[in-house]
């Protein structure tokens, strides 16, 4: 059965909207990012984010759709994100997605956000093949996570405390810049002195595939203080960082290779955008046997196309969601 379905994400501060098709792909996407927004708070503001939200859904799904010189008579199945994320925002996309079904008689179907992540390199060719290990590190999460097949997830390993991205965007507001702070930090630590200052690699001399980056952030403000007025040492701070989370990333996920037998090694989160955990991941991926597969940066990060890959599968395996709106906030990845 051949499938043209509709992505809809509005977990947090980005509006995502896709079109994917079951044969042929992603016909298009776009995505708004509501950066300005919440960057004086230095973090997302929730009842902005879901006001946002509002204002770009529908827009953007006429914008899409006109653009691909398609009518919504042309969509046959809606998948929008019911969860993890932020209620309000889950509750636009979703109550917009589910209302397009029901008006058009089509099938709709809830997504789990890190699922949709999860299967985001699936979009890529070469694509990953059942089972693999995905290594998944946003804003919100960071986890180790054995894949199976659709729906067959088994977390091996998870933050204790903050994920990667959020002690990334701490340690930027720590730093001075600007929310998001992954791409800023990257950005400095290009500039920054490799071992002037050296973090620790949280987590990795206990056995076990957890993480754990609360410290990191806590040891960055602790060197930023001792060094007031030297500009450079925000540089390096940022270096000394980006290295500490690239390294103790890159030594778990060998840690989890060597436990589950695995040979692919499947990335994905806003994280992975990061430039210099690719190479250190494609220079692990020739000194071994293990494949490694990322999406496309602009597919890392937040994006309907990966909720409407997701949806769509589910909704070839005639997975179909009721007539009622449902959000799921809190939403563990087994329970999928
Ligand atoms: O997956 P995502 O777009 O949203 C969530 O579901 O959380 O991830 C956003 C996170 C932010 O914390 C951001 O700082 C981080 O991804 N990020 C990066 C980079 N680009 C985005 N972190 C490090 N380096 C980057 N280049
Ligand atoms: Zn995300």
């Amino acid at each position: 059965m051949r499938m043209q379905i509709l992505g809809i994400e509005t977990s947090c501060d980005e509006t995502g909207i896709a079109v994917y098709h079951s044969e042929r792909g992603v016909l298009g996407h776009a995505v708004y990012a509501q950066l300005e927004l919440h960057n004086r708070y230095g973090g997302v503001v929730p009842e902005l984010a879901s006001r946002d939200q509002i204002r770009k859904t529908t827009p953007m799904i006429r914008q899409l759709l006109s653009d691909l010189n398609l009518n919504l008579q042309d969509i046959n199945g809606i998948a929008y994100t019911v969860g993890p994320g932020l209620a309000g925002a889950l509750m636009v996309g979703a109550t917009i997605g589910r209302s397009l079904a029901y008006a058009l008689n089509i099938p709709g179907i809830g997504v789990h956000h890190m699922e949709a992540h999860l299967l985001a390199p699936m979009l890529e060719d070469p694509a990953p093949q059942f089972p693999f290990l995905s290594l998944v590190v946003s804003g919100g999460h960071t986890m180790l996570v054995r894949v199976d097949g659709l729906g067959q997830y088994k977390t091996l390993g998870e933050s204790l405390d903050d994920a990667a991205g959020e002690a990334f965007d701490k340690t930027a507001k720590l730093l001075g810049f600007d929310y998001p702070g992954g791409p800023q930090i990257a950005k400095a630590a290009l500039k920054g002195e490799l071992n002037r200052f050296i973090f620790p690699r949280p987590m990795v001399d206990r056995p076990g595939l957890d993480f754990s980056y609360s410290g990191l952030k806590t040891f960055a403000a602790n060197t930023f203080y001792k060094h007031p007025n030297d500009p450079q040492a925000i540089a390096d701070i940022a270096l000394a960082f980006e290295e500490a989370v690239i390294d103790s990333l890159m030594i778990k996920c060998k840690r989890a290779i060597k436990e589950t037998q695995l040979n692919q090694l499947v990335m994905a989160g806003g994280v992975t955008a990061n430039l210099k955990l690719r190479q250190r991941m494609d220079e692990y991926a020739k000194s071994s046997d293990v494949r490694v597969f990322f999406p496309r940066p602009e597919f890392c990060t937040d994006n309907g196309a990966m909720v409407a890959y997701a949806g769509c599968q589910r909704l070839m395996r005639g997975e179909r969601d009721s007539l009622e709106i449902k959000i799921r906030p809190r939403w563990p990845l087994e329970e999928v």
